[in-house]
């Protein structure tokens, strides 16, 4: 339970937080605010922390423009999960050789767009859509991406509806060949914002099985380890550092592979985008459903329609910031539509000021990567979520 204030230098440095709360002070709610220099930094750090890899940015995680044309700049490559996504990126410039179609679930046509605008690194993990890869991309690199553990460890889990068992894997990188293709690697996602670390040594530790089957077996050399995404944000229940994340997953690798280092990929999208949002909500009403009721209801001008999904299950725990102080009391956290879905903490009960009033913001910390897309068109008449870059 969160019974105490959440100090928002926990999570920005004091000129960051500044110039974030002075551009959110002359612009009405809801809104996301987005800090550029601060993806600008998580960038760096990621590049520093994991200096052997490529990174490739899960575009969903948040594909302003702005966004992506500041990791173009920088030199990223990207994840893309549609043609859509894939014309975004492809519109800014970027080259298609930095660019990946890391979703396993697509149609042939749409293979065949990606192909025909000149990439050639696929993600597959079925038969069909194997086939489908050689007959749309022929001789394109293809990658299969293998079921992991750590569904209960990670906040917002990814495995099962993802990848295939190994055995699988390894027949799909042996047809991949047999069909003309280039079996370049084995990818996986231990789950976004997963928290134990060692997800990704029991992940690389199947990798290593398949890299050594294939090669003893069938002399098929792969050459790349996808590693995902799954580092972290800063949310209300802490993790580990990045540096140590980085240190660990470093570990896993020398000693899976020592000296015969395949080429490594990771695909951040939280850990690169979160901690540089903020959505600026209000409160729109504060009550208790009886006169002895202990706990009060606090409906905001944003909710689960408006960007704040990943509250399903309460599994995405945002830190809540208010400008008031005083002697705290739980709540229950709600949205403004008319659907009884859109209550975003019922179970974790947030401790918030007694003297929180209607018209009173609350700023929803670590918000910049799934919100924006996630939010309705106009379920109930409210607009999709404005976001802001500055
Ligand atoms: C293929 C793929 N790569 C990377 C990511 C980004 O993961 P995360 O946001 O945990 O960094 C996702 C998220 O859904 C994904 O589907």
């Amino acid at each position: 339970m969160s019974d105490t204030a959440i100090t928002v230098y926990d999570y920005f440095d004091e000129s960051t937080w500044k110039r974030i709360k002075a551009f959110s002070d002359t612009h009405e709610t809801p809104f996301l605010v987005v800090d550029l220099a601060t993806i600008d930094r998580q960038y760096d750090e990621m590049s520093r922390h994991f200096p052997y890899a490529r990174t490739y940015y899960a575009v969903k995680a948040n594909p302003a423009p702005q966004v992506l044309t500041l990791l173009r700049d920088k030199g990223a490559c990207f994840d893309i999960a549609s043609t859509y996504e894939l014309d975004k990126v492809l519109a800014l410039g970027v080259t298609p050789d930095r660019i990946s179609f890391g979703n396993t679930i697509k149609k042939a046509k749409d293979i065949r767009t990606f192909y025909q605008k000149g990439v050639r690194m696929f993600a597959t993990d079925s038969e069909a859509d194997l086939r489908n890869i050689a007959k749309a991309a022929p001789g394109a690199r293809v990658y299969t991406r293998i079921l992991t553990e750590g569904t209960l460890t990670a906040d917002w889990p990814l495995s099962r509806k993802f990848g295939c068992e190994s055995d699988m894997a390894m027949d799909l990188l042996i047809l991949a060949r047999d069909l003309g293709l280039d079996p370049y690697g084995v990818s996986f996602h231990v789950g976004s914002q997963q928290r134990e670390i060692g997800a990704w040594d029991a992940a690389l530790g199947k990798v290593k099985v398949i890299f050594n089957r294939l090669w003893e077996e069938d002399r098929i050399k792969l050459k790349m380890i996808n590693m995902g995404g799954g580092f972290p944000a800063n949310y209300l229940q802490r993790t580990n550092e990045l540096s140590i994340y980085a240190e660990e997953i470093a570990r896993f690798l020398h000693e899976d592979f020592l000296d015969d280092m395949p080429e490594i990929i990771i695909e951040p999208g939280r850990s690169m985008i979160s901690n540089a949002g903020v959505l600026v909500s209000e409160v729109v009403l504060i009550s208790r459903k009886s006169r002895t009721a202990l706990h009060r209801w606090i409906y905001t001008d944003v909710g689960k329609f408006t960007g704040l999904i990943e509250t399903l299950d309460e599994s995405i725990k945002y830190p809540i910031y208010t400008e008031k102080n005083g002697e705290f009391e739980n709540a229950i956290i709600a949205g403004p539509t008319c659907d009884s879905a859109d209550i975003m903490y019922e179970n974790y009960k947030y401790g918030l000021p007694l003297n929180l009033a209607t018209g009173d913001r609350l700023y929803w910390l670590s918000t910049g990567a799934y919100t924006t897309t996630y939010s309705s068109v106009e379920f109930n008449g409210f607009p999709p979520l404005k976001d802001y870059y500055i």
